[in-house]
């Protein structure tokens, strides 16, 4: 017994901010991010947080697998950009939907979702929850320093969700860390103790892209293999894989190092940027969307970001 999922959700904040909106005010093009990041537009939140997007991307979930609030055992989010550290965004999912069971949120930086989604599959193989809401909502336009072209291009702001019950389409899973600050690092606040000598450091997203895609490259190719192996199937009998959407070149490297048609891949980066938690989820609920999945065809997820960290999965649909 492992799970199935029930329903899915998204939700991005209405604003749309482009690539020639950027260039007015870092020195970039739209030709350079297209090229070495293959994003058009993301959207950025005016007055939303990320418990407002993951609420509506959970009432979307929920619309999606037919059932209510009150339904759900559990709910665990992933984030690394909620507003508060306490209530947690699922709490304030939790509240919103009428739920009443235990919420708590997990962060594993752009790999959350999966990560998020694993911890909800162990407590509903454990038996005592039926159905649960797994949750990756982002407002990393909180984290960004506008001013930084290195990284304010890249990111954008939305949220993604499923809603599990027992089933049989989850065949296999796996979770990694390579713990450290040196290659990506988001302080949060240091707060003004007058009793603290440490550095304090600006909260925002502190990444060495060339470091960080040597890492992206490398385990998004060798986590798909692994969990394609563990699951008993060949690369052959994958029919979709949905990746973390960080670099439309990531995407293209892994296609041609797997010897799989690009085609099989769902890219939205164009779209949304670089969401973190969200982006599986809301790539995942995109294809959901489209129609095109059938009953029994395999799905490889996969991720990777800050942590180091790295998360894959294989889903029959
Ligand atoms: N517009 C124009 N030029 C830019 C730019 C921008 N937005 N950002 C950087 N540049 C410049 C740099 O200053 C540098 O100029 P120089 O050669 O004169 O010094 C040049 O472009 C190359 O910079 P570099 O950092 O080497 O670019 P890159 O090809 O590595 O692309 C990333 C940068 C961030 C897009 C890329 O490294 C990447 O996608 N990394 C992975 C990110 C990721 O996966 N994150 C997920 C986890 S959060």
């Amino acid at each position: 017994m492992s799970i199935k999922i029930l329903g899915t959700g998204a939700y991005v904040p209405e604003k749309i901010v482009t690539n020639d909106d950027l260039s007015k005010m870092v020195d970039t093009s739209d030709e350079w991010i297209m090229q070495r990041v293959g994003v058009k537009e993301r959207h950025i939140s005016v007055n939303e947080t990320a418990a407002d997007f993951a609420i509506y991307a959970a009432e979307k979930a929920l619309a999606s697998a037919g059932i209510s609030g009150s339904d759900i055992d559990l709910i665990v989010a992933a984030t690394i950009s909620s507003e508060t550290l306490c209530p947690t965004v699922a709490g304030m999912v939790q509240k919103a939907i009428g739920a009443n069971c235990p919420a708590f949120d997990v962060n594993s930086a752009c790999s959350g979702f999966l990560f998020a989604l694993d911890t909800a599959v162990s407590y509903i193989m454990r038996g005592n929850v039926k159905k649960a809401l797994v949750i990756g909502s982002e407002r990393l336009s909180k984290l960004v320093d506008w001013s930084d072209r290195g990284t304010c291009v890249i990111f954008g702001d939305g949220a993604g969700a499923f809603v599990i019950e027992p089933g049989d389409g989850y065949l296999s899973s796996m979770l990694y860390t390579s713990g450290g600050n040196e290659v990506i690092e988001i302080p949060s606040f240091s707060g003004s103790s007058p009793f603290y000598e440490g550095e304090i450091k600006h909260p925002y997203i502190f990444m060495d892209g060339q470091e960080t895609f040597k890492f992206a490259v490398s385990k998004i190719v060798a986590d798909i293999k692994k969990v394609t192996q563990d699951a008993g199937l060949e690369l052959s009998d994958i029919d979709y894989i949905v990746t973390h959407q960080a670099n439309i070149r990531i995407i293209e490297y892994a296609a041609k190092r797997l010897k799989m048609p690009i085609e099989k891949f769902v890219v939205n980066i164009e779209k949304y940027g670089n969401t973190s938690s969200a982006s599986v989820a809301i790539a995942f609920d995109e294809l959901v969307k489209s129609g095109k999945l059938k009953k029994g065809e395999n799905i490889v997820m996969s991720a990777f970001g800050g942590g180091l960290s790295s998360a894959a999965c294989v889903i029959k649909w």
